[in-house]
């Protein structure tokens, strides 16, 4: 059994199989859940957030920390310097993490957590978001407004346990639960797959990150699989 370390940030891409990929590793090792203040918001808008909590129960070394809760200083990370973990994760990772670690910025929890690890001799794992030259990807619930033909009593509006939807859903409130998904009677609030190009800036940060002594590059979320 292994003390896995795992960084969530802010991605919507990957997030799926990411916390999938947690789930089965938690099964044999310990896994302590680093989030960034936007992998929590994002984490909600996928309906995932409750999986994290699943994963990272609450015993030691598996619990659950939000950059929120952790002040600017990240003093958890300071457990790389003490030898707790085997390796971190850090799945998926943000266009913006990626750009901090390989500009040795440490100012949210999972940048924290990698410059620790890294400096403690810890192997960091990372999975870009953007490791891909053109991706598809499927977005949080919004209302396709082709499709909506905004009728006298919106169903989904007056149910949303989180009075979410307006004139569009606020994501920041959402927490995926796809309650309004299936109470549109015109099928008007999906998630349409959408696909997007990878910047030169983040290709030029991803291979930047691969050359950092200690930090390894993960091509695709069944990579992960294979580290434990
Ligand atoms: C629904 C949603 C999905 C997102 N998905 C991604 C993504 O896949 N990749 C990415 O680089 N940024 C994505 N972002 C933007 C990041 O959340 C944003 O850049 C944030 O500041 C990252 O902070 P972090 O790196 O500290 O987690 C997404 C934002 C939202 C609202």
């Amino acid at each position: 059994m292994k003390n896995v370390a795992w960084a969530v940030t802010g991605a919507g891409h990957y997030l799926a199989e990411s916390v999938a990929a947690m789930g089965e590793v938690s099964r044999k090792n310990r896994v302590c859940t680093f989030v960034s203040r936007a992998g929590e918001e994002v984490a909600r808008m996928y309906g995932l957030f409750d999986k994290l909590s699943e994963i990272s129960g609450g015993g030691y070394l598996e619990e659950l920390f939000f950059e929120r809760e952790e002040g600017a200083s990240s003093p958890k990370a300071g457990r790389f310097m003490m030898n707790k973990f085997d390796l971190l994760i850090v799945a998926p990772a943000t266009a913006n993490t990626v750009a901090k670690i390989v500009c040795g910025i440490a100012d949210s929890l999972p940048t924290n957590a990698v410059a620790l690890a890294n400096k403690a001799g810890v192997p960091v794992y990372v999975l870009p978001t953007d490791v891909l030259e053109r991706s598809e990807t499927e977005p949080p619930y919004t209302i396709d407004r082709d499709l909506c033909i905004r009728c006298e009593v919106c169903e989904p509006r007056e149910a949303c346990p989180k009075g979410a939807i307006a004139a569009q859903i606020d994501l920041v409130r959402c927490d995926g639960c796809g309650i309004c998904r299936d109470l549109c009677p015109q099928g008007a609030i999906r998630r349409a797959e959408i696909s997007f190009v990878t910047r030169p800036l983040d290709r030029e940060n991803i291979e930047r990150l691969g050359r950092i002594p200690g930090i390894t590059v993960l091509a695709g979320p069944e990579d992960i699989s294979k580290l434990l």
